[in-house]
């Protein structure tokens, strides 16, 4: 169904953007942890991102995007008032919320722009009634999303800077492992969003702790209903498909390097987008 864009706002221009969309439906309904396919016009690919947040009363749902390839170079073309061909969802499974009794916490680690997917994770289980605690991470200051609107009802923010331009220089794992000592048994659970290696890393380190971890998979998704195969990974030795049994799964028992294989074999095909789009994300990854 044609879904209306209310409300753009370029987080960081040329790189990410964030969609508040008219999708009473999908809102009455989604989650944390779930997601949305999008085409953006008829012929378009059809991509996943994560819901960031929802409006019931309003009917709204939240994304958003990096822009990385031609569909979502497409999606950052569109402006408020202009409409998305259709926008399906929400899709997946929700995130396992448990509530855990003081003096247990939940870390939430999100990097990038995982930061917004992460989001919503963190508001679900500060409803839940759980201590959250947000660990943030980007390249420099102005790659940090979500900072305001986490510190909103999280019970603490860290933030790291690859540069230190803000909070604590050094990754996001960082942070999470200065927690982790610090809370001695007190951390009952963590879950991450963004990149893979920083996925896998959060979930190596936890190992040690022996922490259950949670992480939201972006596999490569094409029907995104459990029938072609795409979005396949290994868990735990058992092939799962991500858009049905997904996204999220058990850190300790997802097979990064093969999932990180998956994710590299388009890159020839996104190189050639990439050369008929000079955005500016390239220009700063290659910086
Ligand atoms: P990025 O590469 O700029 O990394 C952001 C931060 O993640 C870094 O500053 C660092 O703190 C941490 N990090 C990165 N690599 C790490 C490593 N090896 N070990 C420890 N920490 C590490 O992020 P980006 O360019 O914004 O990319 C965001 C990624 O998140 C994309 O790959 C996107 O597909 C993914 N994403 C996933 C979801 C999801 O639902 N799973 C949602 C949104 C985005
Ligand atoms: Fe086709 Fe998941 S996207 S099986």
């Amino acid at each position: 169904m044609p879904t209306k864009i209310l409300h753009k706002e370029r987080l960081i221009p040329g790189r990410t953007s964030k969609l508040v969309l008219d999708a009473p439906q999908i809102a009455a309904t989604a989650r944390p942890g779930h997601f949305v396919i999008l085409r953006v016009d008829e012929k378009g690919e059809r991509f996943p991102l994560t819901i960031a947040d929802t409006d019931k009363e309003h009917g709204t749902i939240t994304i958003v995007y990096l822009v990385l390839g031609r569909s979502t170079q497409m999606l950052e073309e569109l402006e408020e008032g202009q409409f998305i061909h259709d926008v399906c969802g929400p899709l997946g499974r929700a995130t396992h919320i448990q509530r855990f009794e003081a003096p247990k916490k939940v870390i939430c680690v999100g990097g990038g722009t995982g930061v917004a997917a992460m989001h919503h994770i963190a508001k679900g289980h500060h409803e839940a009634g759980n201590y959250v605690i947000a660990c943030i991470g980007a390249r420099n200051k102005d790659l940090l999303l979500f900072e305001k609107e986490l510190s909103l009802f999280c019970d603490e923010v860290l933030v790291s800077t690859d540069d230190g331009s803000e909070g604590q220089k050094g990754i996001v794992t960082d942070l999470v492992k200065g927690r982790l000592d610090s809370e001695g048994g007190n951390i009952a659970e963590v879950v991450a969003v963004g990149p893979v290696p920083m996925m896998q890393a959060v979930s190596e380190l936890t190992r040690g702790y022996g922490v259950p971890t949670t992480v939201s998979l972006n596999s490569l998704m094409v029907d995104g209903l459990g029938m072609c195969g795409a979005c396949r990974v290994t868990v735990g030795g058992e092939m799962k498909f991500t858009c049905v049994d997904g996204p999220e799964f058990d850190g300790h028992k997802v097979d990064f390097a093969e999932l990180r294989s998956r994710l590299g074999s388009f890159r020839s095909q996104e190189t050639v987008v990439r050369e008929h789009h000079r955005c500016n994300c390239f220009e700063k990854k290659e910086a």
